[in-house]
Formats: C-alpha cells, structure tokens, sequence
C-alpha cells in the first residue's frame, strides 16, 4: 500500500463525501484554483473536488510542496503548478499563474490566492474557502473588495480543536523529535502563542514531560496558561531560560536579532506557525555577533556565536511539521474533519447557498453539525 492510499483509506469521511460527489457533481464544469500544502492529505481533499466534477489547479504553499504528492496529483489529471521553493518571488509566480486560468473556486491558504486575486480580478469568480488563522486575519481587511462568500474553515470549532489544538500539538512534538533526536524530558521549553495551536504544543511538551512556559501577549490566556499549570515567566526570562522555542503565533518577529543575548548555548528554535517570520532567521544569522553558520543533518542549522554559544534552528524557521525532513503534517483523521469542511464549503459556494454576506466568516453551523455528526457516525471508536 502506498502512502497515498494509506491516508486516503484513513480519510473515512472525505471517501464517503467524494462517493456522494460521484453521484451529486456539485463542481461540474467549474475549476477550482488551490494554493495549500500538497501533501498526501491534500491530494486526498483535491481528487475528491475532482470527483465531484471540478478541474483542479493547484499549487503548494511556501517550502512545503513534496515532490511525490505533484507526481501523484498529475498522475490522477490534477493541474499542478510549480514545486518546492523557499523563494518567495518564485512561488508568487507559481501563485499568478494558478490565478491566470481564472478558476471559478478559490481553495486558499494563508491569503495567498485571495489577495492577489485583488490584484488582478477576472470575472467569474464564485468566492470560496480560506484554511488558516493567519489568512484569515490577511483577509479581513479586504472584506469589501472581495465581496462575495469566503468561508474560514480555520474558525469552525471544530478545526480550532481537532487540527489546531490536538493535531498540531501532537504534529509539532513528533517533528521534534524526529528532526533532533533529542529527548524532552526535563528540557525547559518556551512556547510562545497560546492560541488553539499554542496550547496544544504546550499540552503535548508538557505531556512529555517537559517544564514547559508560555509567553501570551494576551492577558487573559496568559492567565489561562497559568491555571492550566503552566510557567507564564516575563517574556525576556523565557527566552532566556529555555532549552527549546516554539513560536506559534502567527506574528512577525516573535524571535527577534536582540534575543541573542539572551538566548542560551544549545538553545532550539522552530516555528510552527503559518509563515516563516516569527522567528528572525534572516537577522539573526546575519548578526555581526554570529562567527559561522553551521548546516547540519535534516535542516538543523547552527549559529556559532563569537562567545561560543551554539543557537541551533529548525526548518531554517520554516513551519517545522511540514518544511522537514520526512514530514507528516498533522493526524490524518483531523485533518479528513477539516478537509470535509473544506469540500462542504466549496459545495456550499458553488451551489450558492452563501452569498456576499459570507465574506470572511466561519463555516456555517449547519455544515459544521453535518460533518460532526458524519465523523462520529463512521469513527468506529
Ligand atoms: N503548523 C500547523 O500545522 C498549523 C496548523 C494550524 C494553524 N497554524 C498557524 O499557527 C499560527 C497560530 O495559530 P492559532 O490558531 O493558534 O492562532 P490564535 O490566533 O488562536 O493564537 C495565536 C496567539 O498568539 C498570541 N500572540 C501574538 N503575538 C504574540 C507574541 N509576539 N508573543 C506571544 N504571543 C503572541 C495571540 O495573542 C494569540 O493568542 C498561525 O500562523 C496559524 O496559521 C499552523
């Protein structure tokens, strides 16, 4: 069995919605256009689009396109443009030339589709889905311009806690462990966001039995951290006590080039949110304090300060459980809920159901009852 076959036989509920799709054709004669982390789980979602009609084109996200899942895609007549690339002016080309074929659906992640969609609109656009937190808060500001239904899946309560609260957690711990080796017992680790994905890194560090701290800019979580049992130390002492950083904010520069003083000889840092800008990768590596750069095995990078302390960073800061090696992303079984959100959303924009009231919204409730009802029904747990 393949990997592909392997996650598309665990996707029960994606299987059983793009079985309906063969008979209901909810996308025939529209394209939709993907821009969204290819990866088995991915292509799962996009063929069962397929089977519902749609022409799919797709192009990955930043850093995270995995060159089996393009093979695979085209093998079975998915459009896919471009490949890995951590050159951001060479994924924007990848990005226009999706948005070039005009699809009728867009299927985004983190914005990239919808804004520069505004850049250049065409006719026909019906509107679509947006994944992240981070694209949602992107798109929010261009409510007006866009005007015509764009459903959050990431504000579905049920993706803020199966996939952001319990998949990532679990997806962040397992990436850690498998880039470095390393054991967590004991380790101080800071997690920086607790949002639904910081809390979940900081249950699953914690879980593993690390003494975990969380950094919030928010007073209110950071005193929810707090009663959650966690160390809420002022955000320099963090930085400065840990063994290990996870930035899961969805901010630029959480890691800043003035942390160097702080942070500790064989400190770890990874990022776990959407984009590669909370931890300053760039400044910090070109910090006059930094002597040499290091490339060590599976993407560890090490910064050899002149004091000797050695500052060692993940993924060169890109999201580390899907930019490393051998990634996984998160469980398939969360992300088979959010990827039936997904297609029931775009059918839900097809067949018009929602309309420009629905810019920029969270899933409807209806929807959100129907795939929850349809997970527990086949979840034989
Ligand atoms: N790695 C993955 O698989 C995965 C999955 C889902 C979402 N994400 C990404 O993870 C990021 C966080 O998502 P979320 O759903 O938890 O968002 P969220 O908005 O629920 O939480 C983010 C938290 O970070 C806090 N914050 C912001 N700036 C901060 C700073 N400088 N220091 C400390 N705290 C700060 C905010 O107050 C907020 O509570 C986003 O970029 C999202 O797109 C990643």
């Amino acid at each position: 069995m393949t990997r592909f076959e392997w996650t598309t036989r665990s996707c029960a509920l994606l299987a059983a919605t793009a079985a309906e799709f063969d008979r209901t054709q909810p996308f025939a004669g529209l394209s939709i256009g993907a821009g969204i982390h290819l990866e088995p789980k991915t292509a799962t979602l996009l063929l069962a689009l397929q089977r519902g009609g749609a022409q799919v084109i797709a192009t990955g996200n930043l850093n995270t396109t995995q060159p089996e899942t393009v093979d695979y895609l085209q093998a079975q007549g998915v459009t896919v443009i471009g490949h890995r690339t951590t050159d951001p002016v060479e994924h924007d080309g990848f990005l226009h030339a999706v948005l070039a074929t005009r699809p009728r659906l867009l299927l985004d992640n983190g914005g990239d589709l919808f804004a520069r969609y505004l850049q250049a609109p065409y006719d026909g656009l019906l509107g679509g889905t947006e994944e992240t937190t981070s694209g949602r808060a992107r798109l929010a500001p261009m409510r007006e311009l866009l005007d015509r239904p764009v459903l959050v899946i990431n504000d579905s309560p049920i993706k803020q806690f199966a996939e952001n609260r319990h998949a990532v957690g679990q997806s962040v711990l397992e990436s850690f462990l498998r880039i470095t080796n390393r054991s967590t017992n004991g380790r101080r680790v800071t997690v920086f966001g607790y949002g639904a994905c910081g809390r979940g890194v900081a249950l699953n560090f914690g879980n593993a039995h690390a003494q975990v701290a969380v950094v919030e800019t928010d007073p209110v979580l950071r005193l929810e951290a707090l009663l959650d049992g966690f160390a809420v130390p002022d955000r320099d002492d963090a930085v400065a006590g840990a063994d290990v950083i996870v930035a899961v904010t969805g901010a630029v520069h959480v890691i800043r080039v003035d942390d160097l003083s702080r942070l500790r000889d064989g400190v770890i840092l990874l990022n776990a949110g959407h984009l590669p800008h909370e931890i300053d990768a760039t400044g910090l590596a070109a910090d006059p304090r930094v002597e040499a750069r290091e490339a060590g095995p599976d993407g560890i990078e090490t910064l050899r300060l002149q004091d000797g302390r050695r500052v060692h960073l993940l993924t060169g800061g890109h999201m580390v459980n899907l930019a490393g090696p051998r990634p996984m992303g998160n469980s398939i079984e969360s992300m088979d809920l959010g990827f039936t959100l997904q297609a029931r959303c775009l059918e839900a924009v097809a067949a018009g159901t929602v309309d420009a009231r629905h810019c920029v919204v969270p899933v409807p409730p209806a929807i959100d009852a129907a795939v929850a009802e349809g997970f527990v029904a086949l979840a034989n747990i």
